[in-house]
């Protein structure tokens, strides 16, 4: 049995993760300017750490944060890169905007309604698993339409928009950081503009349930708070938040738990520890962006205001110097500070609901069937930023 790392090696049989080059760069240079990029990459847990809690590093990087790809492209002049609403996320916003919109619905993230979500949440996947007999996508057929039904129920939008989530997902993840492809903007404006549609759509029809990210950022801007854009730009950011990364991370951990032959005994124990280390082992967020707006030092290097920084979640998950063993997954061992959430502030919100839905997915697929084997490789969706399972086949046995 193989415990390590699937990336580590070319099998032949999986497809190499590109942010896994990086973890040999970790341990000699744990913050590196790339040239090619114009950008810096951190590495090392202790500087991604640092990173996030400095004041000199500012969450509007797609506002501000150019590459040398954008410059090649319209000449460095300064202007804001991102139009539209996503300027609006809380995501890319630093203080106080961040935490005016963030509270809002933070309160729709606390223990009490996650309890109910969890109701939800494991109807859900009871209801997807129905069906099965021998085989089961666990992408197409478990984690995409859990992660959007989750993602709509949060919202308050009926459950027929969940199968629209992936392509806008897709398409405002390479907005994100390929904007300078014309049809790039195209289609991500687009995914937006659908997003806005159907957030108004829901606003004007009466009666948005009650505890409703719509419902109570509708209040809000009732009572003055925020605009009305600003209600589809968080619904935006949920989609992009919520969805893919939830469903990938859901295949990533059936596909690691199969590929290091753990799959039962982890799945027999405690379901939660086993979700901790499978977040630490691959995170399906591999980076986060900051743009620099003061001078700042890290590992001896100096980082100059307007610096593009990536910080590399997944790669720093894996620094010998917090984990030991670290390309080695083991269920058992105690995971406590792992980076897949991010750090700080911006800290994911969802967190909790991601737990839920990976150990409910897993836990259903366990309970229901012992003998669990790949019936096919993984297949990967092309995606800028991000490793997206798109097909993840198994051949299941009671
Ligand atoms: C395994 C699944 C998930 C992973 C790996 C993940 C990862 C992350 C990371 C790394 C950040 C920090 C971003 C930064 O610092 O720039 C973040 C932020 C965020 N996440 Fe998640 N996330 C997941 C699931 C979810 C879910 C299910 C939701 C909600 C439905 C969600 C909502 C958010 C929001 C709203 C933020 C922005 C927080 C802020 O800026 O204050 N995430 N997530």
């Amino acid at each position: 049995m193989d415990l390590t790392c699937p990336y580590r090696r070319d099998t032949g049989l999986l497809p190499v993760d590109p942010c896994m080059d990086y973890l040999a760069l970790r341990d000699a240079e744990p913050v590196r300017r790339e040239d090619d990029l114009g950008v810096w990459v951190v590495t090392g847990a202790a500087e991604v750490t640092a990173l996030l809690r400095s004041p000199a590093l500012s969450a509007a990087w797609p506002q501000h944060g150019r590459t040398r790809l954008h410059d090649e492209r319209d000449g460095a002049d300064g202007a804001p890169r991102t139009a539209g609403i996503v300027r609006r996320w809380f995501m890319f916003q630093d203080e106080p905007r961040h935490q005016l919109l963030r509270g809002l619905i933070t309160p729709l993230f606390a223990t009490r309604r996650l309890a109910a979500l969890q109701a939800f949440v494991e109807e859900t996947v009871d209801h997807l698993l129905a069906d099965v007999t021998d085989e089961v996508d666990v992408m197409a057929g478990l984690a995409v339409p859990l992660a959007g039904r989750v993602v709509c129920r949060l919202l308050g939008v009926g459950e027929e928009v969940a199968p629209r989530l992936a392509g806008w997902a897709l398409d405002i993840a390479a907005l994100l950081v390929a904007d300078y492809l014309p049809e790039v903007v195209e289609r991500g404006t687009g995914a937006l503009a659908e997003i806005e549609e159907v957030v108004a759509a829901a606003l004007k029809t009466p009666g948005v349930p009650e505890g409703t990210v719509l419902e109570v950022l509708s209040r809000a801007h009732e009572a003055g708070r925020i605009e009305y854009e600003d209600i589809a730009a968080t619904a935006s950011l949920l989609v992009f938040a919520g969805f893919d990364t939830t469903s990938t991370f859901i295949g990533k951990a059936v596909r690691a738990l199969l590929h290091t032959g753990q799959w039962s005994t982890a799945t027999t124990r405690d379901i939660a520890a086993t979700v901790e280390e499978l977040l630490r082992f691959d995170t399906s967020v591999q980076q986060v962006a900051r743009v620099a707006v003061a001078p700042v030092e890290a590992a001896g290097q100096r980082i100059e205001p307007g610096d593009l920084v990536l910080l590399m979640l997944g790669v720093a998950n894996r620094d010998p110097r917090v984990h030991r063993d670290p390309d080695v997954l083991d269920p058992g061992r105690r995971t406590g500070r792992h980076l897949t959430f991010g750090y700080g502030t911006h800290y994911c919100l969802g967190s909790g609901l991601a737990r839920i839905e990976a150990g409910a997915a897993l836990g259903g697929l366990a309970r229901r069937w012992s003998h669990v084997e790949p019936a096919g490789p993984p297949v990967l969706r092309p995606h800028h930023g991000v490793t997206v399972l798109e097909h993840l086949r198994l051949r299941v046995r009671r």
